[in-house]
């Protein structure tokens, strides 16, 4: 069918019966009353009754950028171009502010944040008269966020991405966001630079307006957003500041005006089949670890079963084909010439990894946006036949210390492949003494403790730091080795724990492990001194003790009322804390779950 800018005919629109749903506030003759209420003070700004009485699609600018959330603040900017889009089409825009979250910025952690921006999203798109909305996305939870409340309120809705900062530079260099602090903070460690140093190094990685540059969890979530068929095809990677960013804002706008008539709703487009190109486009990007968490609290959020073993089933045989940090060398400015998420899906067609079918915002398939859209750059994303590295999704662990934790093997170098992964005689497989930190700053004051004796064949713990222990669940499982280890060449040593890591961390760390110890896993019956085995073949993590030693320290806990964790600090974080489920479930409010597209109850 035609997808012109025009309103289509009431023919086309079924006999005119069908009413959009701000009409509901603008114009019901059936109550006149509330009408009148509900339209006035909307005419106080400028707008005319007829802009609002017409019939036209009110089209919502959900608004994330603010001073608060920098790696956005392009977005106040970029609406201007959203705007004159939903215009052009013949829609009326209101633009609102959602609550502002900061990934750098936020403490204790911005993920505490996530889900209290989807609640308060889901409310104004519930509860305003609006018909579409424009989901403007960046930084790191953003994204989810916004992609959540549409899907729970379910009208339709479509992806912005701020678009990247352009490239770091620190001596000719590439320096890239969050990356270039964990190599850094290794050399500050070690003597060889100074706090001075260090802060000008990682200062270098944010030249411009724009999200993290690097494959990081905010680069991830906008291009499965993209691969969820959620925004228009080859939006995640424009530069924030590049001219096609403007482009595309423009044109978004248009088509949210578009999907009102059609009534393309995120429920028509997040199937299954979604789900599994966005885990499937994951793996070959070397996206984040975070990945998991927010795209199954999308699939809960709009009733699609997928689980966090699913990532392993779905994405763990799907190659590495972008050559972009932390995973590879490059930056997104790169990574876009090279043509995207567009061309990466292109390449993984050829391998019939994709459902071709999956509908997009578009109106079109993913198979019909990407299958002329060949990969410009094959240094920078990699023909599917010759990848930067087989199998290079997530594996799943599970075992006695948890249920389910994930490990991203895109980043697994080959230090740590020599040291702990190439025993002849139990490949891919590995034992040590565990060394227990409860929550970071347990971590800070104790690594260079020479008590602790950490070696070589020691094993990094790293516990209460999960949606209930740490609230949100901090971003702290990539523990960097004592300094004197370093000092002898040693950089990374495995780490394990019940909270997650950066995006931007090239660790190949065992994370997001559930149940976490605050809700009674595992990881709360581990003793410093433990010996530890992972077994990356068979999936399994375990403490090597007897069944009957581990039911007594379970016992033992429970006597002492369990694993002990911080006092809440503000309201949220105590509500947050009394109904948030685990990460390898997505880390929802339980009872949201059962709220599905609410706009049409
Ligand atoms: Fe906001 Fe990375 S800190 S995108
Ligand atoms: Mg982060």
């Amino acid at each position: 069918p035609a997808r012109g800018p025009q309103r289509p005919s009431k023919a086309a629109l079924g006999g005119g019966e069908r009413k959009l749903r701000s009409q509901l506030w603008f114009d019901n003759p059936d109550n006149p009353g509330m009408t009148a209420l509900y339209l006035e003070r909307y005419l106080n700004f400028g707008l005319t009754r007829e802009e609002l009485m017409s019939g036209k699609p009110i089209i919502g600018i959900a608004q994330t950028g603010s001073d608060l959330s920098p790696c956005n603040r392009h977005h106040l900017d970029l609406a201007k171009r959203v705007r004159e889009g939903i215009t052009a089409a013949g829609g009326v825009c209101f633009e609102f502010p959602v609550h502002p979250i900061q990934e750098t910025g936020k403490r204790p952690t911005a993920s505490l944040d996530r889900n209290l921006a989807y609640l308060g999203l889901v409310e104004l798109l519930y509860g305003y008269p609006l018909d579409g909305v424009v989901l403007t996305t960046g930084c790191d939870k953003t994204t989810p966020a916004c992609i959540m409340a549409a899907a729970t309120v379910n009208i339709p809705a479509i992806v912005l991405s701020g678009g990247p900062m352009l490239n770091g530079y620190w001596k000719g260099e590439l320096s890239g966001s969050g990356t270039i602090v964990w190599k850094s903070r290794e050399r500050l460690a070690a003597g060889e630079i100074d706090y001075n140093e260090f802060i000008d190094i990682v200062a270098s990685s944010a030249p411009s307006v724009g999200h993290c540059n690097t494959m990081g969890t905010a680069s991830t979530m906008n291009g499965l957003a993209e691969a969820l068929g959620m925004s228009l095809p080859g939006c995640a990677a424009i530069p924030a500041p590049y001219r096609e960013r403007g482009q595309i804002a423009y044109e978004t706008g248009k088509r949210a005006v578009q999907m009102v008539w059609e009534d393309l709703k995120p429920s028509d487009i997040l199937t299954r089949e979604a789900f599994e190109n966005a885990i499937v486009v994951n793996s070959a990007i070397g996206g984040s670890t975070n990945a998991p968490i927010h795209i199954n609290a999308i699939a809960r959020h709009i009733g699609v079963k997928l689980t966090v073993e699913d990532w392993e089933k779905v994405g763990h045989k799907v190659p590495l084909i972008a050559n972009v940090q932390p995973a590879g060398h490059y930056l997104c400015e790169e990574y876009h010439r090279a043509g995207g998420i567009p061309a990466v899906v292109n390449e993984l067609m050829k391998k019939r990894l994709i459902h071709e079918n999956a509908l997009t915002v578009n109106g079109r398939t993913m198979g019909e946006n990407c299958r002329n859209r060949p990969v410009q750059d094959h240094d920078v994303i990699y023909p599917i036949d010759k990848p930067m590295m087989k199998d290079a999704g997530f594996i799943v662990l599970k075992g006695n210390l948890f249920d389910n934790a994930v490990m991203k093997t895109s980043v697994i170098s080959d230090e740590f492949r020599n040291r702990y992964l190439s025993n002849p005689k139990d490949p891919e497989a590995f034992e040590g003494r565990a060394i227990v930190f409860d929550g970071p700053e347990d971590y800070h004051h104790r690594i260079d403790d020479p008590k602790l004796k950490i070696d070589e064949n020691c094993m990094l713990f790293m516990r209460g730091a999960g949606p209930i222990g740490y609230p949100g669940a901090a971003e702290v499982v990539n523990m960097q080795p004592p300094a004197a280890l370093i000092k002898k060449g040693i950089h990374s040593l495995p780490c394990i724990g019940d909270g997650r890591q950066s995006g931007t961390s090239g660790s190949p760390s065992i994370l997001n492990a559930s149940p976490e110890a605050a809700a009674g896993g595992g990881l709360a019956l581990l003793k410093t001194g433990d010996r530890v085995r992972i077994d990356l073949r068979k999936g399994t993590a375990d403490i090597l003790i007897s069944d009957e030693e581990l039911a007594k320290r379970r016992a033992d806990l429970q006597k002492r009322g369990g694993y002990k964790y911080p006092e809440s600090q503000t309201p949220w974080q105590e509500i947050q804390r009394s109904m948030v489920d685990q990460l390898g479930a997505g880390m929802v409010l339980k009872p949201a779950v059962k709220y599905q597209d609410v706009a049409h109850t």
